[in-house]
């Protein structure tokens, strides 16, 4: 941890045109969640004492996601380095470190973050860098700007873009991750001398290392891991940053005590959480809001978002459990079953080709096959309460509003509409007719039609 107090701006006004998108760039989710937020949960976990985010004009949509924060606005996004005297602007008369993180960078780790801070402090002994940059080497250098160091110090002289590179500074491995920490009481005399005489006719943020330098300031390269400091420009730079994250969660959540099968075929969201003793198998994406107990069963590709399983849950194969969803302990959800908004208590069973959604379903209850709760009418959705140890019927349809009593047997077939006292047993289906014997008289009576329409 640094000793200085620390002040961040995330740069998020780029329009990000290279996402060919109406939404602003940073809100493209990874992981379920807006990259924007990504760092702004990591930034919640190291020791910040003022953030503003830079957003572009016409961002409400960004505004209301990073929400309580501060946000300033960019009207002419005329580069970073003038989206920085923006945020700087904001931050008013600050005295520290400052911190800007570029908001299309989301994997950056705390850890990472707060190794910025401290080299910002220096060795002892020695005069503490005006400007410390993360650097690192990535696979595909491309379209990163390129860090400059003296050759003999190793001190960083300047950065420079690809755009603006020759030919021998785009073969420098060593690249700009983007974040970089300024001395706040140097970095408006730095801002205050860039140009946009270059390639992309923008002020550069990164040209203040080549500015510090002249002006005798020291400034100096941490190095970070690529996995962590990905940029996202396009569609394919966030497939990978996706990929990056799965790996992450996948190998989180082993590490928390859980099997998966086959790993990269499970899919996280940014806030799944997974008790012990944990099954995962193949095919198995979790949307939003999951969390899973401990000695829960996840069966080849289901589908779960906003549910909540207890222990000892079994779900699937091929099970869709959609928001609101709560399987109380040792529930059993078979294939082809929908879930939304219901919860299931403890010991029931729910194991073939259902859909229940709006309801209540009462302890050691057990749904039949086929079960589906009628719960919207075209207009309004509606609530179906099944009792404790109430058996369903294959093939019944519940038309909600309706509340089958506890111990209630519902015979297969049915279509209640009114409500089922406990312990009754209800059918509606016809009465079932028999022809005795008619079987062969009806088979007789075809053929002799079929060998008349032959000859016919
Ligand atoms: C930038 C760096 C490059 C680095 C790379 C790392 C500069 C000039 N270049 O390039 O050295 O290797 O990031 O990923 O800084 N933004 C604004 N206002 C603007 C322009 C951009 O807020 O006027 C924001 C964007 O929303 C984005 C961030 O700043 O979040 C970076 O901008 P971007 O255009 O993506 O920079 P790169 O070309 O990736
Ligand atoms: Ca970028």
């Amino acid at each position: 941890m640094s000793k200085k107090k620390t002040a961040v701006i995330v740069l998020a006004a780029g329009m990000g045109t290279r996402m060919k998108s109406d939404l602003p760039k940073v809100m493209h989710p990874v992981g379920g969640r807006p990259m924007i937020n990504h760092l702004l949960a990591t930034l919640a976990k190291i020791d910040v004492d003022k953030t503003v985010i830079v957003v572009g004009p016409d961002m409400e949509i960004l505004e209301t996601a990073v929400a309580p924060h501060t946000t300033t606005v960019q009207y002419d996004r005329a580069g970073t380095g003038d989206a920085v005297k923006v945020g700087v602007q904001a931050l008013g008369d600050f005295k520290g470190n400052v911190l800007v993180l570029y908001g299309d960078t989301p994997l950056i780790s705390e850890q990472t973050l707060n190794g910025m801070l401290e080299a910002r402090d220096g060795q002892p002994g020695k005069i503490p860098p005006s400007v410390v940059v993360l650097g690192f080497f990535p696979m595909e250098p491309g379209a990163y700007g390129r860090l400059i160091l003296d050759e003999e110090e190793g001190d960083l002289m300047a950065i420079v873009e690809a755009a603006d590179a020759t030919p021998e500074q785009l073969e420098i491995g060593l690249c700009n991750s983007g974040v970089m920490c300024f001395d706040a009481s140097l970095l408006p005399q730095f801002l205050s001398r860039l140009s946009n005489d270059n390639a992309n006719g923008e002020y550069y943020l990164t040209d203040c290392v080549r500015i510090a330098c002249e002006d005798g300031f020291s400034c100096s390269v941490v190095e970070g891991d690529e996995e962590e400091l990905i940029g996202v420009n396009s569609r394919v730079e966030l497939a990978q940053a996706e990929v990056i994250f799965q790996d992450f969660m996948r190998d989180k959540a082993m590490k928390g005590g859980a099997t998966l099968l086959d790993p990269s075929t499970v899919y996280f969201s940014h806030d799944t959480c997974i008790g012990r003793e944990v099954i995962i198998e193949p095919n198995v994406q979790f949307g939003v809001g999951v969390t899973l107990g401990h000695n829960v069963r996840v069966k080849g590709f289901s589908h779960l978002e906003g549910a909540t399983l207890k222990n000892g849950v079994t779900v699937g194969p091929f099970a869709r459990l959609r928001p609101g969803t709560v399987l109380g302990e040792d529930v059993k959800v078979g294939n082809f079953v929908e879930i939304k908004n219901t919860a299931v208590e403890q010991g029931a069973k729910i194991s073939h080709l259902s859909y229940i959604g709006d309801a209540r379903v009462g302890r050691e209850a057990n749904i039949g096959a086929g079960t589906i709760t009628c719960n919207y009418d075209g207009y309004l959705k509606h609530h179906t309460n099944i009792g404790d140890g109430a058996f369903i019927g294959s093939n019944t349809a519940l038309v909600a509003p309706v509340v089958i009593g506890a111990g209630a047997i519902v015979g297969a077939g049915s279509t209640i509409t009114a409500d089922v006292d406990s312990n009754d047993i209800v059918t509606t289906r016809a009465e079932q007719k028999t022809g005795k014997g008619a079987a062969e008289a009806y088979r007789t009576r075809k053929r002799a039609e079929k060998e008349k329409l032959k000859k016919g």
